[in-house]
């Protein structure tokens, strides 16, 4: 506006300049006009006399004549010339520098000839006391020439007038280019106001008629989404709310459509013939079950539970969770055969230990196969039924369906598959050996958006694509493009709600305390450790056992008050190595216990049945450490769910490296679960971690997981998805636009 204003000034100031000039020039052509036309007019007037006179007799006379004429006020002198440019006479205050000489040279003809007769002559002399006119008129006496009269004439009124014309002017401008710019300045501010009011307006949602808004605020909402998504603020966080609002703004309002082995909710049989609602461990339905809670949606999984079959309507159905019914879980039945060969054989005795580097052959049986591959159509089918439109968003889920993204496509071809591994992906040679390693990339690559926790696990996968199969990598967009369909690889690191429910209803921190003592009958003094696992070899339970029992010899102050539990829920127990672990597990504690156990102290505890997440949450809150020991993990979410449950900021957490968790929370004390002598020393240095230390390592890592919680990951995966869609939208409305050309 400023710079408007300073313009408009300065045009002002040229125009002035301009005009002034203008008229100066103008005036000053009047002005020689009006005294030449006068010389002339006194000269005729008194023509007749000079002329009588005009002769050196008569000098007296002649000078009596130029006198009268110079009063005139304006005529200051006058002098008489004659032909041969002598001054004949003069008034007395005729200049002597003023020869007739000189004037008569310029009244002679251009032609050159002396008889040619002499030509009037005027002319304007700037002297310091102010400018003169001078005019020279020829003087006649009966068709002869005579001589010439020469007058000067006073011209300083006509500079006074020209002065105050030009003061008179630019004071004018003045004037005009100051309202000019009050006026502008007055009419932007208010177009500026009722501009900003009606865009506010139609930012806050009303309604606008100005069409020439509509960029404007497409843009300024783009960018305010944006910021959100990018800012690691609380105004910014992410929420269940937030998930919510993005799925409905992104995705206008279509169904989240989950496929995941394990389901959320499982309905089981008591002894006593009542039915209990059981919510397994597994670090997948951890974190995607308050995900669907947001979105609402459907949950298709194996129906696993003993009354599972019991609780579902005539389509299979249950809504949960009980007494809230946000969303349903569609149950597929499973025959033994099937969950043998699909869950136990193919999924967790093939494909769990390939991905994981924790020493475990995997079996790779055709059988096994044969019933994996059925069992993700089954699937695939169970969510073609279960969709509301031709092009919904499925979020299939980890490696019991890697086969599924490309079925799905097959059955919609529409449809946006994000799949989400939540296990390691291993080095393309570890990958080689499975002899059906091409179809499970083929299966793979038919989601729009496969997700692993790290980039080192999208690296592995890109690798594995390049050895086995015919097809392009785009490493600048991280994707790969297998017949003309693209896939995006990317890492999107799998987190907690935030807050975590559980918290909401946990006893204080001391009752915690209080409650686990009593129940593992510890001393006052106790120092307890906890660790929290199915019982799985990739956990590394045995080698945390092995850790406590090396604290207790290199740090035998220990003895007697340091306690781990270590609460176990049993897991794939059908398989033969689950099994051997369980016994292994037993008897490594039961040898420890009897090694450096006295009286009632036990150093090892170990409770092997499930836990409800409640339980859980007491023994995090009443321990002094956690230890996270797996040896090969895809994230880890029992060492975020520690930290989730330390808000009174005490305790420390010990975190295998090998796990995608070491990635993110670094503030915990990282170990190799292998090194029994740096475990130990850690585990030492936990114990004796002053309180201060433990609540600045604890602080940190609560701010990270209330940012990067669930909400995101699961609104990050969303938006990606958003982002595709809308791009194939457009794509497919400008391919039938050239189509109908
Ligand atoms: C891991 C897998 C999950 C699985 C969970 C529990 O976290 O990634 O897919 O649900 O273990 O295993 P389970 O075999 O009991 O489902």
């Amino acid at each position: 506006m400023l710079q408007f204003v300073l313009a408009l000034l300065a045009g002002l100031g040229l125009l002035a300049w301009g005009v002034t000039q203008f008229v100066q020039t103008t005036a000053q052509n009047w002005f020689a006009r009006d005294v030449s036309l006068r010389a002339r007019l006194v000269v005729t007037g008194a023509r007749a006399s000079l002329a009588s006179h005009w002769n050196k007799e008569h000098r007296r006379e002649l000078r009596k004549q130029l006198s009268e004429i110079t009063r005139d006020e304006r005529v200051m002198a006058a002098a008489a010339c004659t032909l041969d440019f002598s001054r004949l006479t003069a008034t007395p205050d005729f200049p002597d520098g003023f020869g007739c000489q000189e004037v008569g040279d310029h009244m002679q003809s251009p032609t050159g000839t002396p008889e040619a007769p002499l030509q009037e002559w005027n002319s304007v002399n700037r002297l310091p006391a102010g400018s003169v006119a001078v005019s020279a008129i020829p003087l006649w006496d009966d068709g002869l020439e005579v001589g010439f009269v020469v007058l000067l004439q006073d011209l300083s009124y006509a500079e006074r007038r020209e002065d105050a014309t030009t003061k008179f002017l630019l004071a004018a401008f003045g004037v005009v280019a100051l309202l000019a710019a009050l006026v502008t300045l007055a009419i932007a501010r208010l177009s500026r106001q009722a501009w900003s009011a009606e865009l506010r307006k139609a930012l806050r949602g009303d309604r606008t008629q100005r069409p020439e808004f509509q960029p404007i605020l497409r843009d300024v909402r783009e960018l305010v989404e944006r910021m959100i998504e990018d800012t690691g603020d609380t105004s910014g966080a992410w929420t269940a709310e937030r998930l919510k609002q993005t799925l409905r703004r992104n995705l206008r309002g279509e169904r989240v459509v989950i496929l995941a082995n394990r389901e959320p909710y499982v309905h089981n049989r008591e002894p006593d013939g009542s039915i209990r609602v059981l919510h397994p461990a597994s670090g997948l339905v951890t974190a995607l079950e308050p995900v669907l809670r947001a979105c609402s949606g459907v949950w298709i999984a194996h129906g696993s539970g003993t009354a599972d079959r019991d609780t579902v309507d005539r389509s299979d159905r249950v809504r949960v969770p009980p007494g809230e019914e946000s969303y349903y879980i569609r149950r597929v039945w499973l025959s033994q055969q099937e969950e043998d060969g699909y869950y136990y054989g193919f999924s967790n005795e093939g494909l769990w230990p390939l991905c994981h580097l924790s020493h475990a052959r995997p079996l790779f049986r055709s059988e096994d196969w044969i019933e994996y591959q059925l069992v993700n159509e089954r699937f695939a089918d169970a969510v073609a039924a279960e969709v509301d439109s031709d092009d919904p968003i499925v979020l299939v889920q980890d490696y019991h369906f890697a086969l599924a993204p490309a079925l799905i496509r097959e059955r919609l071809p529409a449809a946006t598959v994000i799949m989400f591994w939540h296990i390691p992906w291993p080095n393309s040679e570890r990958f080689g050996i499975c002899p059906w390693r091409n179809q499970i990339l083929e299966g793979l690559l038919g989601s729009s958006i496969l997700g692993f926790h790290t980039q080192f696990h999208c690296n592995n996968f890109f690798d594995s694509v390049d050895c086995y199969l015919e097809a392009r990598i785009d490493h600048e967009q991280h994707g790969v493009i297998r017949q003309g369909h693209p896939t995006l690889v990317r890492p999107y690191p799998i987190s907690l709600e935030w807050p975590v429910r559980w918290l909401e209803s946990a006893p204080s921190q001391p009752e915690c305390r209080e409650q686990v003592w009593r129940e593992l009958q510890l001393k006052p003094d106790a120092l307890l450790g906890v660790g929290v696992d199915r019982l799985d070899y990739t956990k590394g339970v045995e080698e945390r056992l092995l850790a406590v029992e090396t604290l207790l010899e290199r740090f035998p102050q220990f003895i007697g008050r340091f306690t781990f539990v270590q609460l176990a829920a049993p897991s794939r127990t059908k398989i033969d190595r689950y099994r051997e672990l369980n016994e292994l597990v037993e008897q490594l504690a039961a040898r420890i216990n009897v090694r450096f156990g006295s009286g009632s102290y036990r150093p090892i505890i170990l409770r092997r049945f499930h836990h409800e997440p409640p339980d859980v949450f007491r023994y995090y809150r009443a321990a002094h450490v956690c230890y996270v020991s797996s040896l090969h993990d895809g994230m880890n979410l029992v060492a975020k769910e520690f930290v989730a449950a330390r808000d009174d900021l005490r305790g420390v957490l010990l975190l295998s490296q090998f796990t995608g968790a070491a990635r993110e929370l670094t503030e915990a004390l990282i170990v190799n679960p292998y090194d029994l002598e740096e475990v130990s020393t850690a585990l030492a240095t936990a114990l004796r971690m002053p309180a201060e230390e433990q609540a600045i390592r604890l602080r940190s890592m609560r701010t990270l997981l209330s940012h990067f919680n669930v909400y995101r990951w699961a609104g990050e995966m969303l938006s990606d998805a958003a982002r595709l869609r809308s791009h194939e939208r457009l794509t497919g409305r400008l391919l039938e636009g050239a189509a109908a050309e």
